[in-house]
């Protein structure tokens, strides 16, 4: 199959592949992956069989052309079953989204991988092994060769609490971080050696209204004060309002 860059093209492809990424985690990537600067490239630290590499990929032929290097060992994590190996499925899949070209598969560990690294990094996807000490190595390894506003984001930051602590302590907690931004479970920040306090300003604006938001989100899932039976209610009553109203909302069909 010839290259793919219409969106929904890659949706419909990256759907068909296993692994953990959802659309809009997938659609975020595309776009971080459209403005990255050719000079740089795009370091995915977790590859799998190839969800967020074919996003990440994609994005990159659909703008400015940046080429990824997808770095992942494809054997004895914890995902994998004994002897198992991604890199076949891997390669199969980048191959079925006609994105081979565009990227460099490095079967190698992060901490492997970065000892000859001198490339400078516009983008910094981080999706391997999860746990607390992991995250920080891979972000703390990789972080320095991003060059002034290039863009790190990790995933599973909500629910997972290696990424969520890397998250908050290493770009909440640092001013060299701006432009905090959220895609279901992708936190990602830009890098910034000089930020404003009007920037600064901003991401501590951001960090709060994110806090509410996912403090929402918790006392909904949990049910906490019956806020998800009273929030279910009112908006029932809404939509039925809504309904006898005269001028009917596109949500109501
Ligand atoms: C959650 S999966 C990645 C999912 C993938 N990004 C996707 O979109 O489907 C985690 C991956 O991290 C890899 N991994 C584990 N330890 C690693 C390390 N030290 N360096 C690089 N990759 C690692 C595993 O082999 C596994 O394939």
């Amino acid at each position: 199959m010839r290259g793919t860059s219409d969106i929904d093209d890659v949706e419909r492809i990256a759907s068909g592949i296993d692994g953990w990424l959802s659309e809009i985690e997938g659609r975020r990537l595309y776009e971080l992956a459209r403005h990255v600067d050719p000079a740089t490239c795009i370091v995915e630290i977790g590859s799998w069989q190839g969800k967020s590499t074919v996003w990440l990929a994609a994005g990159a032929r659909a703008g400015l052309g940046a080429s990824v290097v997808a770095i992942d060992p494809h054997e004895a994590s914890a995902l994998h079953a004994d002897g198992e190996s991604t890199e076949q499925a891997l390669r199969r899949n980048l191959e079925l989204a006609g994105v081979t070209e565009g990227v460099e598969v490095v079967v190698a560990t992060s901490e492997e991988a970065v000892v000859a690294w001198k490339r400078p990094i516009g983008l910094l996807w981080i999706d391997g092994d999860h746990s607390y000490e992991s995250v920080r190595r891979d972000f703390l390894l990789w972080e320095g060769h991003l060059v002034e506003r290039g863009v790190v984001a990790l995933h599973d930051t909500v629910d997972w609490d290696g990424p969520r602590e890397v998250v908050s302590r290493y770009l909440k907690g640092s001013s060299r971080y701006l432009g905090l931004a959220y895609a279901d479970t992708i936190t990602h920040a830009t890098r910034r050696s000089r930020p404003t306090a009007g920037e600064l300003l901003r991401k501590r604006l951001s960090i709060v209204e994110r806090s509410l938001y996912e403090a929402r989100v918790r006392a909904y899932d949990e049910n906490r004060f019956h806020f998800a039976d009273v929030l279910d209610i009112v908006n029932r009553r809404g939509r039925r309002r809504r309904r006898g109203s005269s001028s009917r909302l596109p949500e109501d069909d």
